[in-house]
């Protein structure tokens, strides 16, 4: 297959970074094609809800979106995506990712995808607002999750290295 790996976090080796790492170390071994973009170190800008596009692109943006990402969003089989818990959300990086999927929706729709997500606290209702989401989104792209990985109580690199989500990470992506 074919996989794109979106992460958002500014973080270059914070803990969803170890979660992408080791995800694409596992699809990699299981002889998949990965590409990764890391949103927070691109040139990327929101949505402008122009609609120049029609819902069926090309974007009137010239950034790392339209210029790196989105065919490769259109081409690929799996999409992840990699964000830490900010707001009991997404990170902005991410979700400019998300919302710029708008130039070529019906494209990239019926994919396999993946979710992988940190965050410091533990509680039993850190992540539900950013599963509902994940869910929705899935329901709407017609998206076929291959799994989630909601790494709670991994505030900091050496909170996660002592929890076995970077390994959950790893047989994830050598099961797809
Ligand atoms: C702006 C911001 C918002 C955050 N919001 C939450 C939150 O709502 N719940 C939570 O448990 N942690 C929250 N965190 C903590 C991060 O999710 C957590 O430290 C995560 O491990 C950071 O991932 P990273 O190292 O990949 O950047 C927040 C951190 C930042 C900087």
């Amino acid at each position: 297959m074919k996989i794109v790996v979106v992460t958002g976090s500014p973080h270059r080796a914070g803990t969803s970074a170890l979660l992408a790492d080791k995800f694409i170390e596992g699809a990699q071994s299981n002889g998949h094609e990965v590409f990764r973009f890391n949103a927070a170190f691109e040139n990327i800008n929101p949505c402008r809800g122009c609609d120049a596009c029609g819902m069926n692109g090309p974007c009137v943006i010239p950034d790392a979106i339209s210029e790196k990402l989105i065919q490769k969003l259109v081409d690929c089989d799996m999409i992840v995506l990699v964000t830490p818990l900010y707001y009991f959300g997404f990170s902005a990086q991410i979700k400019m990712v998300i919302d710029r999927f708008y130039s070529r929706t019906g494209h990239i729709h019926g994919k396999k995808s993946a979710l992988l997500a940190t965050s410091w606290n533990n509680d039993s209702w850190t992540m539900t607002a950013l599963k509902a989401h994940y869910t929705r989104l899935c329901e709407y792209m017609e998206w076929r999750s291959q799994g989630a990985i909601y790494a709670t109580g991994c505030g900091t690199r050496s909170m996660i290295e002592r929890s076995d989500f970077p390994q959950k990470a790893f047989e994830l992506g050598k099961s797809v």
